[in-house]
């Protein structure tokens, strides 16, 4: 009788394909050679820094999981949205994130929620500040965007910006924005999903969005 650990192994060596066996190695070897897996757990299995969202990496194991994360980003890119920069004050410095996550919530109360990677540091600071401020970007703000989706330590080294009532910075050339204090936050997978309260809000100056499509800056004209 095969112990259940020798069960194991010959399942696995079954199920070794002609595509498992490198190039120059002959066919006949199916019969002995290690299965995917094995090889993977000696390797350390195949990785892939994935790019979800740009500046936002996550890293993927194994060829399965790469293509459903494909598959994620090529459907759910076909949602259009704004771009946002998300900003609050650490020790007396404005730090700020870009976000395309972000969407009105409740109209009473006023309420609005954005998904920040668990890894951003801008979100840590607001979960410290607990105050946030959310630029809705123009058409022709895009080198803003890239910066703020940079790991830049000084995101704001030549941006324009004002001081909200609450002291969060406000950017100026946007189309709108809103001034919020967090009401709450949830995990959410590899992200959390934070609730604002909207303290305060305005129009900006400029009149056409920033949108981000299949992985692309748009514009609406
Ligand atoms: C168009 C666009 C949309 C983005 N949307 C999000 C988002 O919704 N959530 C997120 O966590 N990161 C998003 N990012 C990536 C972050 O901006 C990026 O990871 C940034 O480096 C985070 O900065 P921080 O670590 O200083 O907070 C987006 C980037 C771009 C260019």
């Amino acid at each position: 009788m095969p112990s259940a650990s020798q069960a194991e192994g010959r399942a696995s060596v079954d199920s070794v394909t002609d595509a498992d066996i490198p190039e120059g190695v002959s066919s006949d070897a199916a019969t002995s050679w290690p299965s995917r897996e094995l090889i993977d757990s000696y390797l350390g299995g195949t990785h892939e820094m994935f790019a979800w969202r740009p500046g936002e990496v996550v890293e993927i194991d194994g060829e399965a999981a790469q293509a459903a994360a494909r598959a994620y980003r090529d459907v759910l890119g076909q949602y259009a949205s704004g771009v946002t920069v998300v900003t609050t004050v650490q020790g007396g410095t404005p730090v700020g994130m870009t976000c395309q996550s972000f969407t009105s919530v409740s109209l009473d109360p006023p309420l609005v929620a954005f998904l920040p990677m668990k890894t951003s540091r801008a979100f840590a600071a607001i979960r410290k500040s607990r105050r946030f401020c959310v630029n809705f970007l123009a058409a022709d703000q895009t080198e803003v965007s890239n910066t703020f989706a940079s790991l830049a330590d000084d995101k704001f080294d030549g941006v324009d910006w004002q001081p909200t009532s609450a002291g969060m910075p406000r950017l100026e050339g946007t189309v709108g924005w809103v001034d919020c204090t967090v009401q709450d936050v949830h995990e959410a997978g590899d992200h959390y999903l934070v609730i604002g309260k909207v303290e305060d809000l305005g129009q900006g100056d400029a009149a056409n969005p920033l949108l981000f499509h299949q992985g692309r800056y748009r514009t609406a004209e």
